[in-house]
């Protein structure tokens, strides 16, 4: 007998976690090992959402909610769509699920035939694959190799869809590499969209306010305004507002594409916690001055592990122009004999072996879709990160 359905058969555990539980057994043996799996900000959640939370729920606000979340909510996350990013949606056009990470699980669950395609440019956020094969998709995935900054281009996307075709996703600024679309690229990229009306754009725009060196951001929707009835324009608090627990994302897009995705939401999970959605309320409407300081903390970060990586001879590191995380390049290390006598074949060999010689835990490029690379978040404090990656270059050293 078995326990597990077919459609698992072939969709992994999430990568970034099982690093992260790798380096704890690590740790659990008392090796000090310097976790960079995980990419989440180290700030706490701003103290005025935190008490918006027990406020809500002193008050009684701790039933059940609509599915699409609470109308108060909603309506702030209309406003911010309409504040931010100058796209006019109304509270209808909006639904709250538990991170984005549910928003694209809702869609893609509400939209997916068996063998309907989803291109993904790599390299992607890891669940990006995963859940698409979960829904009965199949990914289709486009390398963007470094040399062009990580990016989709007009030729690669046109190169990508078939007939099949049912949803784009972007992701920007991306992790893991950090690419940020400009206004024309997206332009351009919308001029192809535009000649297959069958293909559906998921925007992944969780990472907005972290861009660095002054760019500001575009989202999708502001660029391509003609494609708004093929868009879903992803967001939510977790990285904005330090709240990876409290489980809040959102969306805006069509209201059919809404509301098949309400239907899911309210047969699956019913709604998002109401504390919780009390707490992004608060996130939404409340100071957003916290926001500059830690894009301020993440960029200085960036270019304290840009110096520092670029310094060691094997590795490479385009300078990330926005989010958390450190996409390195380490075509330079394969091959190379490890002090044990291990030839280092991929990208995942040199993940572990920063792992075991070098007691930083970080992520194959593999678990993205592009090698070789590795990828450390950025999202720890500054004496960390530059113990982490002082730890690296020796690592690098100690090869033959
Ligand atoms: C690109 C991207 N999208 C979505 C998520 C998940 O966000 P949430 O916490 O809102 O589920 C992450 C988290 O790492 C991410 O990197």
């Amino acid at each position: 007998m078995s326990y597990v359905a077919s459609r698992l058969a072939a969709v992994k555990p999430s990568a970034s976690m099982a690093a992260s539980l790798a380096a704890r057994a690590l740790r659990a043996q008392g090796v000090d090992v310097i976790d960079l799996g995980l990419g989440e900000p180290d700030f706490p959640t701003p103290a005025h959402i935190t008490e918006a939370a027990f406020a809500a729920a002193r008050a009684g606000g701790t039933l059940y909610t609509a599915a699409a979340g609470t109308p108060e909510l909603r309506a702030a996350i209309a406003e911010k769509f309409r504040r931010e990013n100058g796209l006019d949606y109304s509270a209808d056009d909006v639904t709250v699920a538990n991170g984005a990470k549910q928003i694209i699980f809702n869609a893609l669950l509400a939209t997916l035939e068996p063998g309907d395609e989803v291109i993904l440019p790599a390299p992607y956020f890891v669940s990006y694959p995963e859940m698409t094969k979960l829904l009965g998709g199949v990914p289709v995935v486009v390398e963007c190799p470094g040399e062009t900054g990580f990016r989709l281009t007009p030729d690669l996307l046109e190169g990508a869809i078939t007939p099949r075709t049912k949803w784009l996703f972007l992701n920007m600024p991306g992790n893991p590499s950090g690419a940020a679309y400009s206004e024309a690229e997206l332009k351009a990229l919308g001029e192809v969209l535009a000649r297959h009306p069958q293909v559906q754009v998921l925007s992944d725009e969780i990472y907005e306010h972290i861009l660095f060196d002054g760019r500001s951001f575009v989202s999708f929707g502001q660029a391509c305004p003609d494609l708004r009835e093929r868009s879903l324009i992803v967001n939510g608090v977790s990285k904005s507002y330090a709240m990876t627990g409290w489980r809040v994302g959102y969306a805006a897009g069509p209201a059919p594409l809404i509301k098949a995705m309400n239907v899911v939401q309210g047969q699956s999970v019913t709604s998002v916690s109401s504390i919780s959605q009390a707490a992004a309320l608060a996130a939404l409407t409340g100071p957003q001055d916290h926001i500059g300081r830690f894009r301020d903390a993440f960029q200085r970060r960036r270019d304290l592990v840009v110096d520092g990586i670029g310094k060691v001879e094997g590795l490479t590191l385009l300078p990330p122009e926005g989010a958390f995380y450190a996409y390195i390049g380490c075509a330079g290390l394969i091959g190379r004999r490890t002090p044990d006598g291990t030839v280092l074949a991929d990208d995942t060999a040199v993940a572990t072996y920063m792992l075991h010689r070098g007691h930083v835990s970080s992520v194959a490029g593999s678990a993205y879709g592009l090698s070789p690379y590795f990828r450390i978040t950025t999202a720890t404090g500054d004496e960390i990160l530059t113990e982490a990656v002082a730890r690296i270059a020796r690592a690098v050293a100690e090869l033959e």
